[in-house]
């Protein structure tokens, strides 16, 4: 019997931003339905990581596969696998211009080319399931920001990823709009969507993740369950690390 393939494979990846060696022999395996909380301080790799995963930013060796598919350099493939990689970023990134039931459907609409009926049909489901549904009509700024994220969470669901990359979600959010966006991301975890997330809501990574991985100076430096990560880190920049953000 072979085991599974992973949902994420990175193998020996390096990258540099000139003299800046900001991915150093990233090894990392995620299965499918596994929560990986990505930790690290500022400027570790830790946006890069996540940007390679869906080719915003290009590799200088190694492979990257996405459900056992190597990430294609350009074209049409590359619009695929995007496609397959749902990305939530901390600023919303929608389109201004667009309702946010046009933002939802748009990609469907266009490159999966799903009529406008059904795009709109299971784009309101998904507006639904992030609570969201009576702001279909409206455009993004007549929303708070938890909305906002909410509808940005909808419109990369849309296009029904493989895999969804989280790069600090609620870091720009008022305080009281943090939990509805970590409740909309613990569901998703509950109901098997494989995830990668960026955060600091270490309450989040304590109940939703699988697994901590922590980097620093663009390297892995643990990978363990969250309790083990939070009662017992083994590395001493790990430990400086949760030193400093627990005594906040
Ligand atoms: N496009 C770029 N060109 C040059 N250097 C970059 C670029 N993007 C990031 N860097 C540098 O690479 C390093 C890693 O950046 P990255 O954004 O991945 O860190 P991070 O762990 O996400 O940090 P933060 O917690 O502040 O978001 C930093 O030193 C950063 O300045
Ligand atoms: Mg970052």
């Amino acid at each position: 019997m072979t085991a599974r393939t992973p949902m994420i494979r990175m193998a020996s990846v390096d990258k540099h931003f000139g003299e800046l060696h900001v991915l150093r022999d990233i090894n990392l395996e995620v299965a499918a339905g596994q929560v990986v909380v990505v930790l690290g301080p500022s400027g570790s790799g830790k946006s890069t990581l996540c940007r390679t995963i869906n080719r915003l930013e290009p590799i200088d060796s190694g492979t990257i596969e996405v459900d056992g598919q190597a990430l294609p350099a350009e074209g049409k493939a590359l619009a695929a696998l995007r496609a397959d990689v749902g990305m939530v970023f901390q600023s919303f990134n929608l389109f201004a211009h667009k309702t946010i039931l046009e933002n939802v459907t748009l990609g469907p609409i266009k490159v999966r080319r799903i009529g406008k009926d059904d795009a709109e049909k299971s784009g309101l489901a998904l507006l639904e399931r992030v609570g969201i549904a009576d702001q279909k009509d409206k455009y993004p700024a007549q929303l708070s920001g938890g909305q906002q994220q909410r509808a940005a969470i909808a419109r990369a669901l849309a296009m029904k990823p493989k895999v969804m990359l989280f790069d600090e979600p609620t870091s720009a959010l008022d305080p009281e709009m943090v939990q509805e966006v970590l409740d909309v991301m613990t569901t998703l975890a509950k109901d098997g969507m494989t995830m990668l997330v960026v955060t600091h809501e270490m309450g989040f990574a304590r109940r939703a993740a699988n697994r901590v991985v922590f980097m620093s100076d663009g390297e892995i430096v643990e990978d363990a369950p969250p309790e083990t990560f939070f009662s017992n880190p083994t590395s001493d920049r790990a430990k400086d690390f949760l030193g400093k953000i627990l005594t906040h």
